[in-house]
């Protein structure tokens, strides 16, 4: 049997991992850093490396990020049966994530891949801090209190489709913001929703930038790693 873990890393402040992800990370005699492209050096990869852990137990894992989905299942296949095939009888390995493992995260499909593939490899999951919690920190708002209600969402392409949730929850969180920044903020301001939503991007890294509401925001430049938090309740 093999220990495939996988481990949430937080957003990017390296003191954010918990002790047991960073027991666990000593322990594996690999440690694989999903990337887009190998080229380019991954942010969890950055994140191992201020832990000061050993560089040459990274090894970096290519999933696309496409939108066609046959090249991600591609990915996810290829990934698995490397890891199948390369991981030894008994050992340990880890496989990180930004934020926590279980949201909109790789480590879901590669298990799942990984299961279609092997039963001798288990996958236990280790949670991290997810971006939402450590941008409010960085905020220093709450996400709910009391009996508030929240939701979590990738940043529909319809931006109405956000009127049934702003009528609904009383906090709403925004992933995958991207490209869509200036129709949110456009939606948001004419909503008057403005002064309650907060921008929080590149959470835990050098570049963080947090901000109320929208004012000189280059709404054309966003971020990839950008979230909003819209909280109904405070609205004015
Ligand atoms: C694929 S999801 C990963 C979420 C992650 N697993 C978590 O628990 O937060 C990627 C989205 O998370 C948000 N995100 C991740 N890291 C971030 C950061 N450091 N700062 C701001 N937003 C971030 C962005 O909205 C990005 O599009």
């Amino acid at each position: 049997m093999r220990t495939l873990y996988g481990v949430g890393l937080g957003p990017g402040e390296p003191e954010l991992l918990t002790l047991k992800g960073r027991r666990l990370l000593d322990e594996s005699s690999v440690i694989y850093t999903p990337t887009g492209a190998i080229a380019s050096r991954s942010r969890a990869a950055d994140i191992l490396l201020g832990l000061g852990i050993d560089e040459s137990k990274l090894e970096p894992m290519v999933f696309p990020m496409s939108m066609e989905d046959s090249v991600r299942e591609e990915a996810w296949k290829a990934n698995a049966e490397y890891i199948d095939v390369s991981l030894a009888d008994g050992a340990t390995a880890s496989f990180v994530t930004l934020g926590d493992a279980s949201v909109y995260s790789t480590w879901t499909y590669l298990v799942r891949a990984l299961a279609r593939r092997t039963s001798d490899i288990q996958t236990p999951t280790v949670p991290g801090v997810t971006t939402m919690s450590a941008a409010a920190a960085a905020l220093e708002i709450p996400l709910v209190i009391g009996d508030e209600s929240i939701a979590l969402v990738p940043t529909p392409n319809r931006i109405e489709d956000l009127v049934p949730l702003l009528e609904s929850m009383d906090t709403l969180v925004l992933y995958k913001v991207g490209r869509r920044l200036e129709s949110v903020i456009g939606f948001l301001e004419e909503r008057g929703l403005a002064g309650c939503s907060y921008f929080a991007s590149n959470v835990g890294v050098a570049a963080q930038h947090v901000q109320v509401g929208f004012p000189d925001l280059d709404a054309g430049k966003g971020p990839y790693m950008s979230t909003i938090i819209i909280r109904t309740s405070d609205a004015q």
